[in-house]
C-alpha cells in the first residue's frame, strides 16, 4: 500500500467543513499531504496534518517538497459556458443584447465538430492552468459539442459536469435544437431524446457526470421545460443547471411567457427543475419567497459576480442567502464573466459581497471566499467529501501556488502577518501566474502486459 503513495510537503491549506466558512480555514505552514489508491484505484487524501506530526506514519514515501509554496485544494468553477471562450470581453448594454450580438453568433459555430473539439481542447486547458479541477459547464445546443467536451475532460482527468443545452425558441435558427437528420423528431422531441442518450453515454463515467441544461425559461417551450423536467424526475443523480433572475428585462420576459408560475424562479419547479443537484446561475433579483423555495427545494446557486459586474446585472445579496439558509458557490461565467481565474471571481465577489453591507461588516472574508470556490461549490454541487477539500478521502485534486510568483506578490505576502492577510492578498494580486501546478486526481490503471 505504502509504495502506491505519494507525498507532498509545502504549506497546506484546506476547510472544517463544520466551521463558519469565513473561519474554516486550517493552515499548516510546514504540511504534509499524502495521496494514495483508494479501494476503486482513485487517488485520494490519505492523510494531511503538520510534517513534524505525519513523517515518521509515512517514512518510505516519496515526499516532493515545495518549499514557500501553498498546497491548496482544486478550485470548483460552478458554472461556466464552454461555447462562450471567445466571447470574453464582448461589451453590450445588458444581458439581452449581449447574447443577441455576442453569444449566439459564437455559439452558432459549435454546430462544426473540428471547433468544437479544438475549443475543448483550449477550454480544459485554460481551466487547469487556473487551478481549475472540478468544473459545471455549459455546451451549446448541439450533440457534438457536449461529445467533444466530455472526450477532452476525460483525457485531461478534469471532473466535469455538462450537457446539451436546451433552446428551442426565441433564438437564431444557428443556436436552436436542431431536428433529427431524417426529420423523423421535431427539434423539442430530438433535444430530449439527445439528452438521454448523452445521459446514457457519459454520467457517472470516471469523473464525468451529466446536468440536464435548459438554458433559461425564455428559451424553451413548455414542452421542453416539461420534458427536462420528465428527465429529472427518471435520473435523480443528474444535474439540472440553467439561469435565473440575472437581469430585469429577463425577467419581465419569463414572467409574461410563463404568467401562470408565482415567479420566474417558481417556473422552474413547475416544470420539476427545483430539486438537490439543481444549480441556478445568477439569482440576483429574488424576493423571500424565491429565497425559501431555493432552501426548500435544495437547489443551490451559482454565484457570478464578475460576470454580474460585466453585464450590470446586479448584485447577489450574501446576508438574505445565508438568512434564507440556501447553498452556493463562486463561478466564472465565462464568457459573461471576465476570467477563467479563480482569483478575480473572489475579488469581484469581495466587491460585490460589500454592497448593502453596514460599516462593522466590510464585506465577505478572506476564507469565505477562498471557501465559496472550493469546500462550499463542492457542497452547493452535492460533491463534499468529493471535491473541494484536502481531507482524507477527498480526490486528489489540487493546486500548488508560488507566491513569489510576481515581484508585487512577493513583496506584499512577505509582509502578511495572519492567514487572512495571506489569503486575501493572494485574491487581490493573484491570477494565472500564481498556479504553479495543478495537479488532478487519477485513477491507477494496471497496464497489461503484452
Ligand atoms: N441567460 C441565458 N443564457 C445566458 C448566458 O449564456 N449567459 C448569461 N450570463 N446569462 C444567460
Ligand atoms: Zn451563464
Amino acid at each position: 500500500m505504502l509504495a502506491a503513495m505519494n507525498a507532498y510537503r509545502a504549506a497546506i491549506l484546506r476547510f472544517d467543513p463544520a466551521r463558519e466558512p469565513g473561519r474554516s480555514a486550517i493552515y499548516d505552514e510546514d504540511g504534509l499531504l499524502v495521496v494514495g489508491p483508494d479501494a476503486n484505484g482513485m487517488q485520494v487524501v490519505q492523510a494531511v496534518g503538520s510534517y513534524q506530526e505525519l513523517r515518521e506514519r509515512f517514512l518510505g514515501v516519496p515526499i516532493e517538497h515545495f518549499p514557500g509554496r501553498i498546497i491548496a485544494p482544486g478550485f470548483v468553477d460552478m458554472h461556466i459556458h464552454f461555447p462562450q471562450t471567445n466571447v470574453i470581453a464582448s461589451p453590450a448594454d445588458g444581458l439581452l443584447p449581449w447574447l443577441e450580438n455576442h453569444t449566439y453568433p459564437e455559439e452558432g459555430r459549435f454546430s462544426d465538430p473540428s471547433h468544437c473539439a479544438e475549443s475543448a481542447a483550449f477550454f480544459i486547458a485554460e481551466l487547469l492552468r487556473n487551478g481549475v479541477t472540478t468544473a459545471l459547464a455549459f455546451a451549446s445546443s448541439h450533440p457534438a459539442s457536449v461529445t467533444a467536451l466530455f472526450a477532452r475532460a476525460q483525457q485531461q482527468r478534469l471532473r466535469l459536469i455538462t450537457g446539451l443545452c436546451l433552446m428551442d425558441r426565441h433564438a437564431p435558427a444557428g443556436v436552436l435544437n436542431g431536428a433529427s437528420m431524417d426529420g423523423r423528431f421535431d427539434a423539442t422531441e430530438q433535444s430530449l431524446i439527445d439528452s438521454e442518450a448523452l445521459i446514457g453515454q457519459w454520467h457517472g463515467r470516471g469523473r464525468l457526470g451529466y446536468a440536464i441544461t435548459p438554458r433559461f425559461a425564455p428559451s424553451c417551450s413548455e414542452a421542453q421545460l416539461r420534458g427536462a423536467g420528465e428527465l429529472a424526475a427518471r435520473y435523480g443523480d443528474v444535474w439540472i443547471q440553467s439561469h435565473v433572475a440575472e437581469n430585469r428585462d429577463e425577467i419581465e420576459w419569463a414572467r409574461a411567457l410563463f404568467p401562470a408560475s408565482c415567479s420566474y424562479l417558481a417556473t422552474y419547479g413547475d416544470f420539476g427543475l427545483l430539486r438537490e443537484r439543481a444549480i441556478y446561475a445568477h439569482c440576483l433579483h429574488f424576493d423571500e419567497q424565491d429565497r425559501a423555495l431555493m432552501h426548500a427545494s435544495g437547489a443551490a446557486a451559482a454565484v457570478c459576480p464578475s460576470s454580474n459586474l460585466f453585464l450590470g446585472s446586479g448584485f447577489f445579496d450574501y446576508t438574505a442567502a445565508d438568512r434564507a439558509g440556501f447553498h452556493y458557490g463562486l463561478a466564472s461565467d465565462v464568457g459573461g464573466g471576465t476570467s477563467f481565474s479563480p482569483f478575480h471571481t473572489m475579488l469581484a465577489a469581495f466587491y460585490v459581497g460589500r454592497e448593502g453591507r453596514s460599516k462593522q461588516a466590510l464585506s465577505l472574508a478572506p476564507q469565505h471566499l477562498w471557501w465559496q470556490h472550493t469546500t462550499g461549490a463542492a457542497q452547493a454541487l452535492g460533491l463534499a467529501g468529493t471535491v473541494g477539500n484536502l481531507l482524507p478521502g477527498c480526490e486528489a485534486d489540487f493546486i500548488v501556488l508560488n507566491p513569489q510568483a510576481t515581484p508585487l506578490l512577493a513583496r506584499r505576502t512577505a509582509c502578511a502577518d495572519s492567514l487572512d492577510e495571506l489569503l486575501f492578498a493572494l485574491i487581490v494580486l493573484g491570477d494565472d501566474r500564481l498556479v504553479q501546478r495543478t495537479v488532478v486526481s487519477q485513477a491507477l490503471l494496471t497496464i497489461p502486459a503484452n
